[in-house]
């Protein structure tokens, strides 16, 4: 079987693999160590203030060669928290409101990934399968393709893909679907992602798509697209969640929770995360259920990321104000409604906290899929398990149906679904999480990247 060489922006390290923060690692990791193969990327180290960039640094790690590159300070000012975190970012989740577009930041976009594409150039082999993922790396495979490259690449988005109306918000949206049609495969995570990238193809790109979305011509290529949800490996996540339940962190939890009832909720701090509106649906649960006061608290576990973009900074300033706002209101002597937590946790302490959870409580106001709403199924003791409230806009409820589905845009309908939650008979939730584990089940990690594996190995190397 030829060699597999995944290449993304975030390499989660042998040392930090198992605790990354961020879907993208940790499903390329636990996809990535059973087949073993190359993992290229960056190490996320500025080198020096200047301009040059630090070539592949390799560290081996059972299956799996890490090479990992530094950048200079000006490239990632414009590659990375300029045009893919201050631009596609908030434009692929809908919000161009946030969106800041510089023209030398794009530049710099399309120069990085030309000189990431010249570092992996070495160490690859001819019949390496190339699998390249998400939004900071469009242009990767045409850069590729420019030097020469004739191996099978693929990408997958692991956010939204927006309507045509909303790319238009990018202004070389034109060149970045170009790129796109460069790769072999391109895979989405959900249904409407294809929709709205066909959508685009036809209506901008003057191309053609097949009935069912998956063959594609356009800008001259011909090329795959499909959907290839991204899921967990339940199994291990029940073992490991179970295992952990003993470990000081989650015994501490439970003890200062004296029998209250606990809601969890576990994000990157960012704003397509829908926090401040799920802040506001649990004061808005204090307000209209006063029993409940001092007998359930919500733990927010939300780390920080991208912290120097500007809208990082906004978004944690408006949470810590929410969170100390509705503290004041109501906490009690021994009592408080909301412990909102900003670091990290080891992974699996993370598990057994949703496994001590009544309730788990994921609300983005638009999301790629969302692997924490997986992963708080997962962890459930199938006997006693919580309940899942879910954003309606997370990928992962076309799949997770069975979770009591709401839109995060609505408060008090937010608020009426934890009430629900926390008053829900067993035998219900049993069953709800009987046939959200059974999805997890069929459409587990090793599914997403077998069937987008073979996809991209039943087609023909693409050419320049
Ligand atoms: P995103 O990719 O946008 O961050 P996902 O929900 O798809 O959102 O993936 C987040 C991943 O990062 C999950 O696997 C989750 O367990 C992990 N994670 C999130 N917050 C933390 C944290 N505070 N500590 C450790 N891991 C975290
Ligand atoms: C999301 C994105 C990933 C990204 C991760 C963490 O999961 O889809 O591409 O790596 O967030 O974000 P960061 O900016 O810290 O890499």
């Amino acid at each position: 079987m030829s060699r597999l060489v995944v290449v993304s922006n975030r390499v989660a390290t042998p040392t930090e693999s198992k605790g990354s923060a961020g879907g993208l690692a940790v499903g390329v990791f636990g996809a990535l160590k059973d087949t073993g193969g190359v993992w290229f990327g960056w190490s996320g180290e500025i080198v020096g203030e200047g301009t040059a960039n630090a070539g592949p640094e390799i560290v081996q790690d059972g299956a799996v060669t890490f090479a990992t590159v530094g950048l200079s300070r000006r490239d990632y000012d414009q590659y990375y928290r300029g045009f893919s975190n201050a631009m596609l970012w908030p434009v692929f989740h809908y919000r161009n409101d946030l969106a800041r577009y510089d023209r030398q930041e794009y530049a710099g976009y399309r120069r990085v990934n030309a000189w990431l594409a010249q570092q992996l150039l070495p160490l690859l082999k001819p019949d390496d399968v190339i699998w390249v993922h998400d939004y900071h790396l469009i242009p990767f495979a045409e850069a590729l393709r420019l030097a020469g490259v004739k191996n099978r690449i693929g990408f997958f988005l692991h956010i939204p893909f927006p309507a045509p109306q909303v790319l238009l918000n990018v202004p070389p949206h034109d060149e970045l679907v170009k790129s796109l049609c460069c790769y072999d495969v391109v895979g989405f995570q959900t249904e409407s992602d294809l929709v709205a990238f066909g959508d685009y193809i036809v209506r901008q790109a003057h191309g053609t798509v097949s009935r069912d979305g998956r063959t594609v011509d356009a800008y001259g290529r011909s090329l795959r697209a499909g959907v290839y949800r991204i899921g967990v490996f339940p199994d291990d996540i029940a073992a490991q969640a179970k295992r952990f339940e003993t470990r000081k962190d989650v015994r501490e939890l439970k003890a200062s929770l004296k029998d209250r009832k606990l809601i969890m909720s576990v994000d990157r701090l960012d704003y397509s995360k829908g926090i401040a509106e799920r802040f506001r649906a649990f004061e808005r649960l204090l307000e209209t259920a006063p029993e409940l006061q001092g007998a359930v608290s919500l733990v927010q576990v939300a780390p920080p990321t991208r912290a120097d973009v500007q809208s990082y900074q906004h978004i944690r300033q408006n949470l810590e104000y929410e969170a100390g706002r509705i503290n004041g209101r109501f906490s009690g002597l021994d009592w408080t409604p909301i412990r909102y937590l900003n670091r990290r946790y080891d992974r699996w302490v993370l598990m057994s906290l949703f496994r001590a959870s009544q309730v788990g409580f994921v609300t983005p106001l638009r999301d790629g899929m969302n692997l924490v709403a997986k992963e708080y199924v997962a962890a459930q003791d199938p006997d006693d398990p919580g309940v899942l409230v879910l954003s309606r806009f997370a990928g992962a409820a076309a799949e997770l149906d069975a979770a009591l589905i709401v839109n995060p845009h609505d408060i008090l309908d937010m608020s009426e679904a934890l009430q629900r939650a926390l008053t829900m008979p067993l035998e219900e939730r049993q069953d709800r999480h009987r046939k959200m584990l059974a999805a997890l089940r069929r459409n587990d990690l090793g599914v997403w990247r077998d069937t987008f594996l073979v996809d991209l190995r039943a087609v023909r190397p693409g050419m320049p």
